[in-house]
């Protein structure tokens, strides 16, 4: 598949419509994971493995700040980013999941940092971060627009930095569209070509495990700065 063909799919992305969609959903575990929240347990145990192999890396991030993505209600920043680091930014737009996001995170809501209610494309990073965490989000943008966001981020880590991706891949080789959500689910190829002119490079790839069947492979990728 050429980079044209990748992003002319990605262009029909609507940004509308993927937020009249989130704005129908209810502030809740399920509600987030589209009627999966049992699953919640298993993704945070597997990313909670991957976070701590970085965390012992020579050059392992600083532990001060984190910026959690397309944050939802905060389940990553309550039941991951907030055990590691002091403080957790997140990004949300839909009104009603950044309200609940202090009470969802309860005990740890002193470590919740600044609430942007803003999309990822048209976020402009204000401090550096020691690491941040993309999940099941990337999907929402066009590939020119990831690109961007991506590059945004890379310059916003700070001293060893790291960028994580936790996505959905397809497995039949093709991008496949989801015009419920207006979401596309990328190739692992087309992460990489992404992820290459963003300039990060590719530190750690990991497959999340024991996820029931029928559901999209998910990946986590750790990303640095490129600096060749
Ligand atoms: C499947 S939920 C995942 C939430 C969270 N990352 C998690 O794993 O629990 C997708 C989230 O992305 C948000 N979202 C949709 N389009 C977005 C965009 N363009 N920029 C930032 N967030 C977006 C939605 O509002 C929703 O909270």
């Amino acid at each position: 598949m050429t980079t044209k063909e990748i992003e002319n799919k990605s262009k029909s992305l609507n940004y509308d419509k993927a937020l009249e969609y989130w704005a129908e959903i209810p502030a809740t575990l399920d509600g987030v994971l589209g009627g999966f929240g049992h699953i919640s347990d298993e993704d945070i145990l597997g990313s909670t493995l991957f976070l701590r192999s970085i965390m012992s890396l020579e050059k392992a991030p600083g532990t001060k700040t984190a910026l959690d993505c397309g944050a939802g209600i905060g389940r990553i920043t309550k039941h991951l980013l907030t055990n590691y680091f002091d403080r957790v930014d997140v990004i949300e737009p839909d009104e009603k999941f950044i309200n609940s996001i202090l009470d969802y995170v309860g005990e740890n809501k002193h470590k919740v940092g600044s609430l942007y209610q803003v999309s990822l494309q048209d976020f402009n990073p204000e401090r550096k971060y020691d690491l941040i965490w993309n999940q099941w989000v990337l999907g929402y943008l066009k590939d020119n627009d990831l690109v961007n966001f991506l590059s945004n981020c890379r310059e916003s880590l700070s001293e060893n930095g790291i960028l994580i991706v936790k996505e959905n891949v397809t497995s039949s080789g093709k991008a496949e569209m989801d015009p419920t959500d207006s979401s596309v689910t990328r190739t692992l190829k087309q992460f990489l070509k992404i992820f290459k002119s963003a300039k990060l490079k590719r530190i750690k790839q990991c497959k999340q495990l024991n996820f029931p069947n029928g559901i999209y492979p998910v990946y986590m990728f750790a990303l640095i700065c490129d600096k060749n």
